[in-house]
């Protein structure tokens, strides 16, 4: 099942969102590539990003979600002269590009695909010579926010044994299964975290941000009088992990694993 993806909703924080994909995107540290993919490249900011900084690539977007595809078309209609942008209906679970690319990024997605030990050496598999696969994932699932999505659902007696197992799975390898998993099909790996300590404003902020991703099972599996009946739950969880400052902003940590590895 595919729980639909809302760009309005994404689109919210975009600034904050981007900033690890940006800093993935200047890591990547090809000379020169000529073919590109971003995948589950959302509303496309990034693969735009990515087409500005190798203008001579051919850079393709890939994504399942017809909404999210509608809007990075829309967004990228009017490229600057010379920059070649397509945007492609795909799984990543199963993707296979016409042609070994030089650069494979994606950027906030390969969580939400299963069987990294059998995806990724796939991926790198699709490398061209000195090609490079770059990826950035969230470390949030055991984080406060993510911990009270089940933590309320239990309280609250909602949602199935699916949606259960789904929020309980693992959602990324460690750093070390990461090493491990593409030394041996890399000349160099390079795996680092970085947590982002946001400065959020507004009203249950942290909600806001954790409905445009984390939160989209969950929100799927309820309906009506128990789904007002989670998120009541849920905001005073939130309220109570990460309390208002005298400011009233609140710091929300957003903490992130980046995989870099060449052939
Ligand atoms: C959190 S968004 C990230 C979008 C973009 N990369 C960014 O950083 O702004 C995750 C995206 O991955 C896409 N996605 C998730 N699973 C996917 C899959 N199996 N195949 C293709 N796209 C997928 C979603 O549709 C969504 O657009």
């Amino acid at each position: 099942m595919t729980t639909p993806w809302d760009p309005d909703q994404y689109a919210r924080f975009e600034d904050s969102r981007l900033r690890p994909g940006l800093e993935l995107r200047d890591r990547v540290g090809h000379p020169g590539p000529r073919a590109v993919s971003d995948l589950g490249c959302g509303p496309g900011a990034l693969t735009l990003a990515l087409a500005v900084r190798w203008p001579r690539a051919r850079i393709t977007g890939v994504d399942h979600s017809p909404e999210m595809l509608a809007r990075a078309r829309a967004a990228t209609a009017e490229l600057p002269p010379g920059v070649t942008l397509a945007f492609e209906t795909g799984d990543v679970a199963t993707w296979a590009p016409p042609r070994p690319q030089d650069v494979i990024f994606s950027n906030a997605c390969l969580h939400w695909v299963r069987d990294h030990p059998v995806l990724l050496p796939r991926l790198m598999g699709h490398l061209a010579p000195g090609g490079v696969l770059a990826f950035q994932v969230p470390l949030s699932h055991a984080e406060p926010s993510h911990a009270a999505m089940g933590e309320v659902l239990d309280r609250e007696g909602l949602g199935g044994e699916d949606l259960r197992r789904s929020l309980a799975r693992a959602w990324v390898l460690s750093p070390a299964e990461y090493l491990a998993l593409l030394t041996p099909h890399a000349r160099q790996v390079d795996v680092w975290e970085t947590c982002y300590h946001q400065v959020l404003e507004g009203e249950d902020p942290v909600l806001e941000w954790v409905r445009g991703t984390g939160l989209r099972p969950v929100l799927d599996a309820l309906e009506g009088e128990e789904r007002e009946r989670f998120l009541a739950g849920y905001r005073e969880a939130l309220r109570t992990a990460f309390p208002r400052r005298s400011d009233g902003t609140m710091v929300y940590p957003f903490p992130r694993l980046f995989v870099v590895a060449r052939t």
